[in-house]
């Protein structure tokens, strides 16, 4: 049970004050009636709220997957630049997203949007040790030295040591494109780590994080909220 105003405000971009106003002037019903109280409290899960006509579906969390394009931060909010939260559509929309894991601004694929800050850092902490697999093209042949380095644990150029990292040659060729899987979540570390080889990254993607895959059905821009096996999936990660 929670107040009127304080579930609204939990479940869409509205802060306490305009639910307040809303409710106040009699555009939202609790069950089919007008309730102009604030300070009533409901159980959202078993009480029909409707605020101006649309009925408020709740969700203690919500997850969902974002296949994003280049040239877009991956920050809750920006006062300039487009952010991944301004990729989702309306129905996603509500306080409190962030996007679990960061990924650069010229960095396409998968990114996870939550209100969960508890998954987030389960997923995110160090000492679980989540896998995170990339794709990458790099700007000349991977060596068998570099892909060796990779796998005992390359050392950045700032003499960073990184944990051993699984390297495969999708495509071979001049500008080879390889699969790489991380075990943590260093700062620009797929970029950093192939510099640290002499390659430089001229495009990069995260295909999954976990047992949580991109759906490369959604074109880069689009987003799907997770199916209840993601979300178990993701959440039984870190055990
Ligand atoms: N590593 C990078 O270098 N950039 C990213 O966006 C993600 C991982």
């Amino acid at each position: 049970m929670d107040r009127l105003d304080k579930i609204i405000c939990s479940q869409t971009t509205l802060t306490r004050t305009e639910a307040g106003r809303l409710i106040k002037i009699g555009r939202v019903t609790v069950d089919g009636k007008v309730c102009k109280q604030a300070s009533t409290k409901w159980d959202p899960a078993t009480h029909a709220i409707v605020v101006d006509g649309k009925p408020l579906s709740y969700a203690e969390n919500i997850y969902w997957m974002l296949n994003k394009p280049a040239g877009i931060l991956c920050v809750s909010r920006d006062p300039k630049a487009p952010t991944v939260i301004d990729l989702l559509p309306e129905e996603a929309r509500r306080r409190g997203l962030f996007p679990a894991g960061r990924l650069d601004k010229d960095t396409h694929g998968l990114v996870l949007i939550t209100d969960d800050g508890t998954l987030a850092h389960d997923i995110l902490s160090p000492r679980h040790h989540i896998p995170k697999t990339y794709r990458a093209v790099l700007d000349k042949p991977l060596t068998a030295e570099a892909a060796q380095a990779f796998r005992d644990g390359p050392t950045l150029e700032d003499g960073t040591q990184c944990l051993p990292a699984r390297v495969q040659v999708l495509e071979e060729g001049e500008n080879p494109l390889v699969e790489v899987v991380i075990y943590e979540g260093k700062f620009h570390q797929i970029k950093r780590m192939f510099a640290a080889v002499g390659c430089h990254v001229t495009w990069l993607k995260r295909i999954a994080m976990g047992g949580l895959i991109l759906d490369e059905t959604l074109a880069e821009g689009e987003s799907r909220p997770l199916t209840e096996q993601e979300i178990t999936s993701i959440m039984n990660e870190k055990k």
